[in-house]
């Protein structure tokens, strides 16, 4: 991050972050002063990012579940470990990227985000789609499309959604450098299992059907400052943002996982608001990722046709895309209903298995979102 971005970041990070936040990083640590433990500020917090947290490596896809987890806490190697040679170029260049897509990528991006906005502490962080439990996951077939995703396309497809940009071939210099940081961080990792932390937190079902006047209120109360109160984002004087956009014409688009209500609560839920992140309720998660999705944005480059074409073919996802948030509510409530009696039938099932379980499950059953 340049230094006037950096500097604005303190100053209106320190108005906001109250005395509660002992164990929790002050300010943003840069990728060069990461700790070698970078210590994944979720595990700090108790409450229900916790309680929830097993919950995340199930999330109905398959194997593992929060009796018997996945893998031992992974610690990614520390920046200070990037070999100096031809090799560790290139992961500091994928670093650069991922960092400062804005920069050192820019021909590829359509809107004012970086990679690392989304997959926190460049991409190091727990439940924060982190990349190293992403790398040992792929390829993967993706039941949804019947086709295979590399870690290629799924870097491709961030690109064209959550940048609201155009694709880089599989054999880019920055692809190349993306692709080399990912696999470096996942130095030592077992390759074919879920590790724990990978993907996003799945928040259990809110009590109530999220709210869109409830969702403003905690919107106002907690986004404002750094986001603004059009969710157009903070910029420094350097014309880049110190904050990001949540909508608007340089947010993600239609097609972005984010766009997924479930999955932006669980970002939230974790992440946000920045600096003081796990003072939100389940609730108020839910609550602000409509309020939050239920503006303007980009809109997803597959769409043909018309909306409802648009999202049968790519959307069967909890978002907004052509529905009301009743309807989305009313979806909610089927899958979890859906996602329940799975649940169920697993357990009887593993109760079953449970003498011939491997230590280490591997991944064929694991099918990645179609969103990005
Ligand atoms: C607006 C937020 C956002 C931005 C910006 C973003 N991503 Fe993502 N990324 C996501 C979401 C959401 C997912 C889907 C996770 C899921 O539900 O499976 C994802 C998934 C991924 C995955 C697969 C993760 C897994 O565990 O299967 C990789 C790899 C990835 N992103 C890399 C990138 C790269 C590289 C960039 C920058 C070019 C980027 N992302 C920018 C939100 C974002
Ligand atoms: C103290 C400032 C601050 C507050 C308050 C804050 N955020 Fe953020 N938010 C950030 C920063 C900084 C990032 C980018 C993180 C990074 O790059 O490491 C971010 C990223 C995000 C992103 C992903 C990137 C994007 O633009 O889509 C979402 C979504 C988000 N915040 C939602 C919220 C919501 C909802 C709230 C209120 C509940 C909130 N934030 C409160 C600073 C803040």
């Amino acid at each position: 991050m340049k230094k006037p971005v950096q500097y604005l970041f303190y100053m209106l990070a320190l108005g906001v972050i109250t005395t509660s936040c002992a164990k929790q990083p002050a300010t943003r640590t840069t990728a060069d002063t990461l700790p070698v433990t970078a210590p994944a500020p979720t595990q700090d917090t108790s409450g229900s990012a916790r309680t929830a947290a097993p919950a995340a490596s199930v999330a109905g896809r398959g194997e593992a579940d929060s009796k018997k987890p996945a893998t031992a806490k992974f610690v990614p190697p520390s920046e200070s470990a990037i070999p100096k040679n031809e090799f560790g170029e290139s992961v500091l260049l994928g670093k650069k990227i991922f960092m400062n897509t804005q920069q050192y990528a820019k021909r590829y991006v359509g809107n004012g985000l970086n990679c690392a906005n989304c997959h926190l502490d460049n991409g190091r962080k727990t439940d924060s789609a982190p990349i190293w439990a992403a790398y040992v996951l792929y390829p993967a077939y993706r039941a949804k499309t019947g086709q295979i995703d590399t870690i290629q396309s799924r870097i491709q497809g961030c690109f064209m959604y959550s940048m609201n940009g155009t694709a880089p071939a599989f054999d880019s210099k920055e692809m190349t450098a993306l692709v080399t940081y990912h696999y470096w961080l996942a130095s030592g990792a077992p390759t074919r299992v879920k590790m724990t932390g990978q993907g996003f937190l799945q928040l259990p079902k809110p009590a109530k059907s999220p709210d869109l006047a409830r969702g403003e209120d905690v919107f106002k109360n907690n986004c404002v400052i750094c986001h603004g109160a059009n969710g157009e984002g903070t910029k420094a004087a350097s014309g880049e943002y110190a904050f990001p956009p949540l909508w608007g014409k340089d947010s993600f688009n239609w097609g972005a996982g984010m766009h997924r209500i479930d999955t932006a609560a669980g970002f939230i839920k974790v992440n946000m608001p920045y600096g003081r992140f796990g003072t939100l309720s389940d609730q108020e998660a839910w609550d602000v990722a409509l309020f939050m999705n239920s503006h303007e944005r980009p809109g997803d480059p597959r769409f043909k046709d018309s909306l409802e074409a648009t999202r049968d073919k790519n959307h069967d996802e909890n978002c907004l895309y052509g529905r009301t948030p009743g309807q989305l509510a009313a979806l909610l409530e089927k899958k979890a209903a859906k996602k329940a009696e799975a649940d169920k039938a697993k357990a009887r099932e593993s109760d079953d298995k449970a003498s011939k379980e491997r230590t280490t499950p591997l991944w064929d059953g694991y099918s990645p979102a179609t969103a990005h």
